[in-house]
């Protein structure tokens, strides 16, 4: 297997989960997603950096800390520290894990602004703005509700509505109602700092045009773009937690400019006294590295036109690709913080362990934006069917036999190569699936061929041959392939199920690898085999 293909380095972001909440099996989606992936080229000994943040500013934070009588800056260190835990319990394989309210965050997003103002590429105007007047305070976007103005449906959020897809100001919402005070907001004029986005339409639109996005992505964006640009505004009025903007009084970075330009600092933290990786390698135009982002079709134009026109102003490199993806629904309703009961991930870990989660969405992952539904019953049975009972019982049956008759050693050769060679052929499809992230498909294939590799089992009854000569060499053989065979499947996993595949690591006692699948197990001892994984009680059915 070569796996030196690309030498290219890569950095790989998600998108910054806010830090006034914890982490939900939706977050958790798009971090299995990006993890499977870096581990797939970690695997290919490519140069893979995986870096992400805390998104700490913004009104929502600000009031969170007030309801809890803390100040903001404790709120969003517990939770920072609250994340990590939780990334790491799923093997999220981050290496840097930052915060938007860092002093690196502090001095790129003043600089950025600075640089760009220089460049009479900000501006001032002055703008209504839905203000609630019993709080004091003017509304963020999601701090308002109210009707689509285009397709009337209710309860809309002040920025985009989730029927229709149209994107909006929130003082475009009909009935609008402060989610604060419940009162009618009013009006108020503020003067307030925008970029300048509509002066990038062209190269925009080129880079979106150039197959960074899936199409469907693709063809939403084009239809913004029909409607036209308008100046992004990037100020907010006090009080707000966040970054003030250098050279006003008063004003504060809107939360998504200083959260974009995280993906820069971070990388620039992660650098700290690491000596061989330079800055201007992954950022400076002419880059020769890939960028990818995975984010949530929610947060499509955020990515796709502020956070590219903040690099071309900047004339820093644009994103290589975008991996955008679906919603987690569970009983058919999309999981958010607002609106449905959340499954987080300290409940999940009570229940069930992290390497469940990662096949069970990996067996949902393709390239495409469609939603992806949690069932409970479809959970448990493709666990206990797929991993217990086909991949994990392989290897016990075959094991038992080669331990207590041949001292857990394998045979001296293959006895049906050409079955090895059948495998060792579709690793290369598999990878070829992970480079493209179809990962629902590479979990087919594994469920394939663990039915081909049970079924040659079963097939040759080592049990009977057993009864008859325990000693007999035959059942070493048959034994070496199905244990040849189970390498096969976990090593195809490994990148979905790094517990599972620690485990048979120790177990085989040798290291997974593509790379060495190309040459069988063979006159080499493994252990004893113990307790790969658990299966699932059916009794938690309901346990959400
Ligand atoms: O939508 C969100 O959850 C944001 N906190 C994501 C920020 S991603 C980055 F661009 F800032
Ligand atoms: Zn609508």
């Amino acid at each position: 297997m070569n796996t030196e293909l690309c030498k290219k380095k890569i950095l790989v972001t998600c998108a910054l989960p806010y830090a006034n909440g914890s982490i939900h099996i939706g977050h958790l989606l798009e971090h299995i997603q990006a993890d499977i992936w870096v581990r797939y080229h970690k695997m290919r000994n490519r140069k893979v950096f995986f870096i992400c943040a805390d998104d700490t500013h913004g009104t929502p934070i600000m009031l969170k800390a007030k309801e809890m009588n803390i100040f903001p800056r404790v709120l969003i260190k517990n939770v920072l520290k609250e994340h990590i835990l939780d990334f790491s319990y799923f093997n999220i394989s981050h290496d840097y894990y930052g915060h938007t309210n860092s002093k690196d965050n502090f001095n790129f997003s003043n600089k950025i602004f600075l640089n760009l103002k220089k460049k009479k590429y900000i501006v001032k105007k002055k703008i209504f703005q839905l203000y609630d007047s019993k709080k004091k305070i003017f509304l963020p976007d999601r701090l308002v509700k109210g009707s689509c103005p285009k397709c009337k449906k209710k309860n809309q959020y002040g920025d985009h509505c989730e029927s229709c897809g149209c994107v909006y100001s929130a003082s475009d919402l009909l009935f609008p109602k402060s989610e604060l005070s419940h009162s009618i907001p009013v009006l108020k004029e503020s003067t307030h700092i925008f970029y300048n986005l509509p002066i990038f339409k062209n190269q925009l639109k080129d880079w979106i045009c150039s197959g960074v996005l899936q199409k469907t992505v693709e063809n939403k964006i084009k239809e913004w773009f029909l409607k036209g640009l308008k100046k992004w505004d990037i100020s907010r009025d006090s009080p707000y937690f966040g970054f003030k903007i250098p050279g006003y009084k008063n004003k504060y970075f809107y939360v998504w400019w200083d959260a974009s330009i995280c993906y820069i600092s971070t990388f620039k933290s992660f650098l700290k006294n690491k000596k061989n990786i330079s800055f201007d390698e992954f950022w400076k135009n002419d880059s020769s590295t890939d960028l990818y982002h995975f984010i949530g079709k929610d947060i499509i134009y955020f990515h796709s036109l502020f956070w590219p026109a903040i690099l071309l102003g900047m004339n820093f490199r644009l994103p290589t690709k975008i991996f955008v993806h679906g919603y987690v629904t569970f009983k058919k309703k999309k999981m958010s913080k607002s609106k449905n009961k959340l499954i987080s991930a300290r409940t999940w870990l009570k229940h069930f362990d992290s390497d469940s989660l990662r096949y069970y969405y990996a067996s949902q992952l393709s390239s495409s934006i469609k939603d992806i539904e949690f069932n409970t019953q479809e959970f448990i049975n493709r666990i206990n069917s797929n991993i217990v009972n086909k991949i994990v019982n392989l290897a016990s049956r075959c094991s038992s036999f080669l331990n207590i008759n041949f001292n857990g050693i394998l045979s001296e050769f293959l006895l049906k190569k050409d079955l090895y060679d059948l495998f060792l052929k579709k690793t290369k499809k598999v990878l070829h699936l992970f480079q493209k992230q179809e990962f629902s498909s590479i979990i087919r294939i594994i469920t394939k061929y663990s039915d081909i590799a049970n079924h040659y089992i079963n097939k040759k009854v080592p049990w009977k041959l057993s009864k008859i000569n325990k000693n007999d060499i035959k059942i070493q053989l048959i034994c070496t392939m199905g244990i040849n065979l189970f390498r096969f499947l976990v090593t195809w996993l490994k990148p979905i199920m790094p517990n599972l595949s620690n485990r048979v690591e120790s177990f085989l006692r040798c290291t997974l690898s593509f790379h060495d699948l190309k040459n069988p197990l063979l006159k080499h001892k493994i252990s004893i085999f113990f307790h790969l994984y658990k299966r699932i009680s059916n009794s938690l059915i309901n346990v959400f």
